[in-house]
């Protein structure tokens, strides 16, 4: 596929069009935001990283029958993906406390969660993201009833997937954030990454951060955490 215009341009991501009407490129760039783009800077080799990770991932869990948007990783910072049209609701899921559940409920981070837990957030950079519930989800348009509970079912799955791999290269899998979008023929599938940006992995043996929190708050060795997610997945799966 050649790449054509852009589409879309995000804080971590760019989308191109390609010659066929259902696909386009995502290109991953070092940039790196938080707090709602009040932070920013560059991590080398953030972009490849994620790339590759996001990869791995897709890839597993496509062989685990869950849909994902992803065909194939094209270059070192750019995949070919299905085009979808991105439900505007992140779901994220908490296996763990911390973030900003821990802060909101006044918790310590890191206690277990006896249940899984899903927050949605509406996606609005104008309003920063804002928590909502399933009612708010509904009111708003951005989902349906029926969506909402296929969206449910299919994050449960990815969470349970997730936990499972991670926990078999070392890694506490705290909470993480997906996308999921709509195929032309109305099918619910997995979208945008997973990736150290997109979850909170902790060392299982040290409870060193692994992921993007090491960039939010200045833990240092932010390359190194992103290279180490990637270098042990690459590993256990023999890719
Ligand atoms: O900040 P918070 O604790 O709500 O984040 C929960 C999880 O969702 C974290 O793994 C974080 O990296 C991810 N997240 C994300 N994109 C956002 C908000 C949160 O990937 N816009």
């Amino acid at each position: 596929s050649n790449k054509g215009a852009l589409l879309y341009e995000g804080k971590a991501k760019q989308v191109f069009e390609t010659d066929k009407a259902d696909e386009v490129i995502v290109r991953f760039k070092d940039d790196a935001t938080a707090f709602n783009a009040q932070k920013r800077g560059q991590v080398d080799l953030k972009g490849e990283m994620n790339n590759a990770i996001t990869t791995l991932i897709f890839e597993y869990l496509n062989a685990q029958n869950i849909e994902t948007h992803f065909i194939s990783k094209i270059s070192e910072r750019e995949q070919l993906v299905k085009k979808v049209s991105i439900i505007p609701i992140e779901m994220v899921v908490r296996n763990y406390s911390a973030g900003s559940m821990a802060q909101r409920l006044g918790i310590e981070e890191g206690i277990k969660s006896p249940i899984t837990i899903f927050d949605l957030c509406l996606k609005d950079d104008a309003l920063g993201d804002p928590l909502i519930n399933d009612y708010h989800a509904i009111f708003l348009g951005a989902a349906t009833r029926e969506d909402l509970s296929e969206m449910y079912a299919l994050t449960e799955k990815i969470n349970k997937i997730l936990i499972q791999l991670f926990d078999e290269i070392g890694i506490i899998l705290v909470d993480f954030k997906i996308e999921l979008g709509k195929t032309s023929d109305g099918k619910i599938i997995l979208a945008d990454e997973i990736s150290p940006d997109t979850c909170r992995l902790w060392d299982k043996e040290t409870m060193k951060k692994l992921d993007k929190d090491r960039f939010r708050r200045d833990l240092g060795d932010v390359t190194e955490a992103y290279v180490e997610i990637y270098n042990r997945l690459k590993n256990h799966l023999n890719k």
